[in-house]
């Protein structure tokens, strides 16, 4: 007896410290079960005291009625399905005539506390079909990525979500990105998820780091072409326009439109073509884009209306070429000069970190998703990591990238240094790196030749 109290004592102690130092672990060991056990049992009584019932049907009342029957009760949405994940629950309902899914979405912070989750978020997956995403605890306080996420041609996990799925960066889907914040809100972190990942891709990768190249070079074993400066940028931007130009050549002369070549042959991007003769695509990294825009003299003005020009055509065209953009920045608006609205616009992907004011977010979300710009600035100071990201559809979430080291992202990046392709229209920009053997040896950076 005693020993079933001590172990029992034992267990309800391993729960709580778990609960407190570990939640993760907590809710794969006690949790889960708990959650799953209070939502089978407290489901009717929730969904009635959210309101989220209907009255029975006629048929029913009036054979109450006839039978002398007591009255049935109001009838709940039925349960489909009800999945434990690494994270939550997930449970997926089939909604009652007269109901709707924005029912459901505006009741989610009653669910959450009546349920006792941390978060509830839904969304319809078809017509009367709803699936109620429940997070068990904070799962951005400390970001762990499944091992298993699915991997798929140039599409990215590059962070969580507040409900516990994983946020890609997929490429293919959304050509060029944007992603905006503060000083010290987790950019430059981001934007090194983004190289961890792609490193084992095949994909070209190219930096622009004005910050004297701080955060790129040290990856640079992975990166084909990288600048530091605006006038070395300047000269990569338009190597690229011209690599772009001769990918465009190479569709063209693959194309061959006869009679008989079925319409799915047809090529109209790099991605149509057979892989033998596909160019390898490539990913433009840009960290502090305003550097690239700010100018004190004539002789910088012109330069950075080139640079804009290039970048702009880039966006504008660059992504059947298989060229994809990547921004970073603390503010990107129209006070940075002509052309830059032109190109925010062509940029469909957009992140917002902590932004100390209202403008900034506009930047980000002011013309897709109104309500995100609320949300960005709402982000806590303590928090570093913690992003908003939505794209044009007007659909938004919270993400938080795990906290990759600037050293575990030069481990992944030298792994992978044999990925690293040449591309010759940037060979002028590959940096110049010591072999791996000596890899204490600094990184020097090959000096770029002028056009
Ligand atoms: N996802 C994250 N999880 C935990 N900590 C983070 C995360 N992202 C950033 N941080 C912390 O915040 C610090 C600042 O991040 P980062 O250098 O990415 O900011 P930034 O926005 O690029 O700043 P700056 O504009 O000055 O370059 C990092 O050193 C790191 O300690
Ligand atoms: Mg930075």
């Amino acid at each position: 007896m005693t020993g079933s109290l001590v172990t029992l004592l034992l267990v309800v102690v391993t729960a709580l410290i778990l609960r407190w130092r570990r939640p993760a672990w907590y809710w794969m060991t006690f949790g889960v079960t708990l959650a799953a056990l209070r939502v089978a049992v407290r489901y009717a009584s929730v969904m009635d005291a959210c309101g989220l019932t209907v009255p029975p049907a006629r048929w029913r009342l009036s054979l109450a009625r006839m039978t002398n029957r007591p009255v049935p009760e109001s009838r709940v949405p039925r349960i489909l399905r009800l999945r434990p994940t690494r994270t939550g629950l997930v449970l997926r309902i089939k909604l009652r005539p007269g109901q709707d899914a924005f029912d459901v979405a505006s009741a989610t912070d009653r669910l959450r506390h009546s349920f006792g989750m941390y978060g509830v978020t839904s969304r319809e997956l078809r017509s009367g079909i709803v699936e109620l995403r429940m997070t068990g605890y904070d799962v951005l306080r400390r970001v762990q990525m499944p091992a298993e996420t699915g991997p798929a041609p140039m599409r990215i996990p590059v962070a969580l979500r507040e409900d516990g799925s994983v946020h890609y960066r997929d490429y293919r889907a959304v050509p060029h990105g944007l992603t905006l914040g503060a000083t010290e809100s987790g950019k430059s972190v981001y934007q090194r998820n983004l190289v961890a990942g792609l490193a084992a891709h095949d994909v070209a990768l190219v930096g622009i780091d004005c910050k004297q190249g701080v955060e790129l070079f040290p990856l640079a074993r992975r990166f084909s072409a990288l600048a530091d400066n605006p006038d070395t940028a300047l000269e990569l931007l338009e190597a690229l326009v011209q690599h772009m130009e001769d990918v465009y050549q190479l569709i063209r002369s693959a194309q061959r439109i006869t009679v008989d070549v079925p319409d799915a042959d047809i090529a109209a991007g790099i991605w149509d073509l057979p892989a033998d003769i596909r160019p390898t695509p490539v990913v433009v990294l840009v960290d502090e884009v305003a550097e690239l825009a700010l100018f004190a003299t004539k002789d910088e003005e012109k330069r950075r209306d080139r640079i804009v020009t290039a970048l702009v055509r880039l966006a504008q065209l660059g992504r059947a070429a298989g060229i994809y953009l990547e921004i970073c920045g603390q503010r990107f608006g129209s006070e940075l000069g002509k052309g830059i609205t032109m190109l925010r616009a062509q940029l469909t992907g957009r992140t917002a970190h902590r932004v100390n004011d209202e403008s900034s977010a506009n930047m980000a979300f002011g013309d897709i998703a109104p309500d995100a710009v609320l949300a960005a600035i709402q982000i806590p100071t303590d928090v570093p990591g913690i992003a908003v990201s939505g794209d044009s559809t007007g659909g938004w979430t919270r993400i938080r990238a795990p906290h990759t080291s600037l050293r575990q992202a030069v481990n992944i990046c030298n792994r992978h240094a044999d990925r690293t392709p040449d591309v010759p229209a940037l060979a002028a920009f590959r940096p110049a790196v010591a072999p791996l053997a000596s890899a204490t040896a600094p990184l020097t950076k090959a000096a770029p030749t002028t056009a």
